[in-house]
């Protein structure tokens, strides 16, 4: 029976998943994702043309892929048409794509209630406002419309009486209430077209492995975003961490292969909450730059700062990582010098452990080492032992200080920018 190779985000998303993702599913038959929706926004160079996916997994634009949306996902209906109909676009048919019938239908009334709750809290998350706390709210609730109710006959009542419901809210809050006739229409539509796509993924997934079938996981989000492990309440709605991956799928612990951490050689956060590694300055803004760090999904410029090993260590201790992907060696490499946190200082304390309370992050002082930049362009070496001494430096160093091989190093945005090591 095969394993699963996992991939995962390390901080605050971003760190590159989509691209190690689709460069680990070279000899895959099957890429899932198991969590989160389309706040995740996954970039994949094919060849040279830049692709965004934010709900498919990355791995179905190899074309002989199947991806599959696992049962831990919440779906914009709006979202996945347009994916499916780029897909179409570009040659891979319809029928690579499998839906879970328990992943949770993401309605209009989540993403306007997003917003609302968004306008009405003292310190709002920044959230992406695609409806996915309140899709994931709906769903603990046990008001939430499956998969498997979204194609039903029931759909249409389901839906009214939620969207009545929805608009008492709505109404509480001097919101407009939604008129919802033309949008049911529109979504029955959806339900047609997606019902042949939706199967019992579970069983899929344990079948495809007991018959030999190699099968990625897509992490979204990423660890420090996480409900519980991350820095609430600036936090996402689910667990991209890998007991997520585990709910998310259907998958059991025995399953379960390879795990990569994606990071990069610096560091990014969209919307609010801690962050101890950020340079509110000249860096940062030369990072965002070099690195090109505006959000995927909303454009948002990203903070920017250093990469983070005591957050790096409480995610390896979180997920278990076997392996470390690092991205963006080349961004980092054009700065002049560059900086590795390798502890915190807390009330004059050297802190090597991550605990993820708001208030003592804000407190947090990182300690660093730093390397010189300037290096040439290295995105055409393909050895490890070629890179500059610098940049081997860095690497050994995080290799020393978390206990985990970097199988991985993006050395630019595209396909083959890769070492493998
Ligand atoms: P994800 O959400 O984790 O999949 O990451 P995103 O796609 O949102 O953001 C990662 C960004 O970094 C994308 O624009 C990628 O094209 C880019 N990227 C990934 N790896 C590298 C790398 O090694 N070098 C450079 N220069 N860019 C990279
Ligand atoms: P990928 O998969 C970066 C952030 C939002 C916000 C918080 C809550 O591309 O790495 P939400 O809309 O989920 O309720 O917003 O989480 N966030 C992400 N940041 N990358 C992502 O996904 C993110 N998904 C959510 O910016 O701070
Ligand atoms: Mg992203």
């Amino acid at each position: 029976m095969s394993k699963v190779i996992v991939v995962l985000g390390t901080f605050y998303g971003d760190e590159g998943k989509g691209r190690v993702l689709y460069h680990v599913s070279k000899n895959a038959d099957i890429a899932l994702r198991c969590t989160g929706g389309n706040n995740a926004g996954h970039t994949v160079f094919v060849k040279d043309k830049k692709i965004a996916l934010h709900l498919i997994p990355s791995g179905t634009l190899r074309g002989n892929v199947i991806g599959i949306i696992g049962n831990g996902v919440v779906i914009d209906p709006v979202v996945l048409i347009k994916e499916l109909d780029m897909l179409k676009e570009m040659g891979i048919p319809e029928n690579n794509v499998v839906i879970s019938g328990k992943a949770h239908i993401i309605m209009p009334y989540d993403k306007e209630m997003d917003g609302l709750l968004e306008s009405i809290k003292d310190k709002p998350v920044g959230t992406t406002k695609r409806g996915i706390g309140p899709c994931y709210s709906d769903k603990m609730e046990r008001t939430g419309i499956r998969v498997e109710d979204f194609i039903s006959e029931a759909f249409i009542e389901i839906a009214t009486k939620n969207f009545e419901n929805k608009n008492k809210i709505f109404e509480a809050y001097n919101y407009n209430k939604m008129k919802y006739k033309d949008i049911l229409e529109e979504y029955s539509n959806y339900a047609k077209r997606i019902k042949p796509l939706v199967k019992d993924t579970v069983n899929f997934i344990h079948n495809s492995l007991k018959n030999n079938m190699k099968v990625v996981v897509e992490g979204a989000q990423a660890t420090l975003l996480d409900i519980d492990h991350g820095t609430y309440p600036f936090v996402t709605s689910s667990n991209p961490t890998i007991g997520g991956i585990l709910t998310g799928s259907g998958l059991n612990t025995s399953n379960i292969g390879k795990i990569y951490g994606v990071l990069k050689a610096h560091s990014s956060r969209v919307g609010e909450g801690p962050y101890v590694t950020e340079e509110i300055s000249k860096i940062g803004d030369e990072i965002r730059e070099i690195a090109h760090e505006y959000g995927t999904t909303t454009g948002r410029p990203r903070r920017c700062g250093w990469l983070d090993l005591v957050a790096l260590n409480y995610s390896i201790k979180l997920n278990g990582f076997t392996d470390l992907a690092i991205n963006h060696m080349d961004s980092i490499g054009k700065l002049d010098k560059f900086k590795l946190c390798v502890a915190y200082k807390y009330r004059g304390e050297i802190i090597n452990d991550f605990d993820s309370n708001i208030d003592f992050l804000n407190e947090c002082i990182p300690v660093y080492e730093e390397f010189e930049g300037n290096f040439k362009d290295i995105s055409n070496i393909r050895n490890k032992k070629d890179l500059p001494s610098e940049a081997i430096r860095f690497l050994n160093r995080i290799e020393e200080i978390t206990r985990v091989k970097i199988s991985l190093i993006g050395v630019g945005p595209n396909e083959y920018d890769v070492i493998e090591c």
